[in-house]
């Protein structure tokens, strides 16, 4: 049962923020200043903790179409977003994605403040020049085992020296502050917690232990036996590092540590062990349209309909997306015993 909220839209008008932007806040009094869109659900990768070997992708006509993220995009921005990060699936996957990129970019001008990417890397190599020409700001990157072998077991196809490529290409187009998303499961790539810190290290990137979620049937492993905690990778990383707490964010859910005499920041997204509900300040728009209010919830809004009902109509969608605000949730309950609750696996919401 999902209790009302109050929900504010605060306006310039308001006498607190005369001449600011409006802001969304949600009824726990929430600033929502960040917002996912998922622009596929395709993947050419199926990791083991994302998605069952089987997979059935959407039709094509039920996903939102470039122009329909545009128009979102900017509905968001003159909501006060600052921050919007693409995923997928994999977001690089979809035709014309540099279209939308291109799009978004100029959303920076009317006060996005970070267009930001979240990828499996593979395409990498071929589109980051042209990524970041479109002013994406911020690249994330999944890694999550340095053996090729391992690499391939746990994306099941994937290829980790089209990765690391991709990883240099990015680089080499000017990419600053590139971080690594490496989930961890229990004897697949816990004891490689060090060797990722010392390549994140060595080559200059941010890295972020995640602890697995609950998401859709994998079919693949006990995500309860599979679980190793933030805590225990913290353990085994301060036997080799010293690690520094720090309380830098990246407007992200990670909480990061510094090594002494090196750049590269270490985090932590620990939705089970450090739940940081109570901080949230992000909703997720699926790839066919659904506003999420929370990833562990199914509290949702059809946009695509307010969007094809309506086309064009700026106002109505934003009074859609204020309205939603109402529907945030406090926060996930995941539980890692039994059947998942989520039964929409991580590609339909890109993490
Ligand atoms: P930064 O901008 O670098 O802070 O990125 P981010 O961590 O917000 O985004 P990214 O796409 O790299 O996600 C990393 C992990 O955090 C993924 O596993 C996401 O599922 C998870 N994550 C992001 N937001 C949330 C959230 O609101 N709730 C939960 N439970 N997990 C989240
Ligand atoms: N639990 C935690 N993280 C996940 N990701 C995908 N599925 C899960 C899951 N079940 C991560 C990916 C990627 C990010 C978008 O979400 O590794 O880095
Ligand atoms: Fe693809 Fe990312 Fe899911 Fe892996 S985690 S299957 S790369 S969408």
């Amino acid at each position: 049962m999902i209790a009302q909220q109050t929900v504010t839209l605060s306006t310039p008008n308001d006498t607190e923020n005369a001449g600011s932007a409006p802001t969304l806040i949600d009824g726990f009094g929430r600033r929502i200043d960040y917002v996912r869109f998922s622009v596929t659900d395709r993947c050419d990768f199926r990791c083991v903790y994302c998605m069952s070997e089987q997979m059935k992708f959407l039709p094509r006509a039920q996903i939102l179409t470039l122009e329909e993220l545009t128009a979102l995009g900017q509905a968001f921005v003159e909501l006060g977003v600052r921050k919007i990060r693409i995923t997928g699936g994999e977001p690089l996957v979809r035709h014309n994605v540099l279209w939308l990129f291109q799009q978004l970019g100029r959303l920076r001008e009317r006060g996005l403040a970070e267009l930001v990417l979240t990828t499996n890397g593979s395409q990498l190599e071929r589109l980051a020049v042209d990524l970041k020409a479109a002013g994406v700001a911020r690249l994330n990157i999944s890694l999550d085992s340095l053996d090729p072998a391992r690499f391939r077991r746990i994306t099941r196809n994937g290829d980790l020296k089209t990765v690391l490529r991709g990883i240099q290409g990015a680089q080499a187009a000017g990419f600053q502050r590139i971080k690594l998303n490496t989930v961890i499961l229990k004897h697949r790539n816990h004891d490689e917690v060090v060797d990722l810190v010392q390549f994140a290290l060595d080559n200059g990137l941010d890295i972020s232990f995640i602890e697995e979620m609950p998401l859709g049937e994998i079919g693949d492993h006990d995500r309860a036996e599979a679980y190793y905690s933030s805590d225990e990778i913290h353990a085994d990383l301060a036997q080799v590092f010293e690690l520094i707490p720090t309380t830098e964010t990246t407007g992200g859910p990670a909480r990061y540590y510094r090594i002494p005499a090196t750049n590269s920041r270490i985090g932590f997204i620990s939705p089970h062990s450090h739940n940081f509900c109570g901080d949230c300040n992000r909703v997720r728009v699926s790839a066919e349209g659904r506003l999420l209010l929370c990833l562990g919830q199914e509290n949702s809004v059809d946009l695509k309909h307010t969007l094809r009902a309506y086309p064009g109509d700026q106002e109505r969608l934003k009074q859609a997306i204020i309205s939603a605000m109402a529907l945030k949730p406090r926060g996930h309950d995941f539980q890692l015993d039994g059947q998942p609750v989520i039964l929409r696996h991580m590609n339909h919401t890109g993490g």
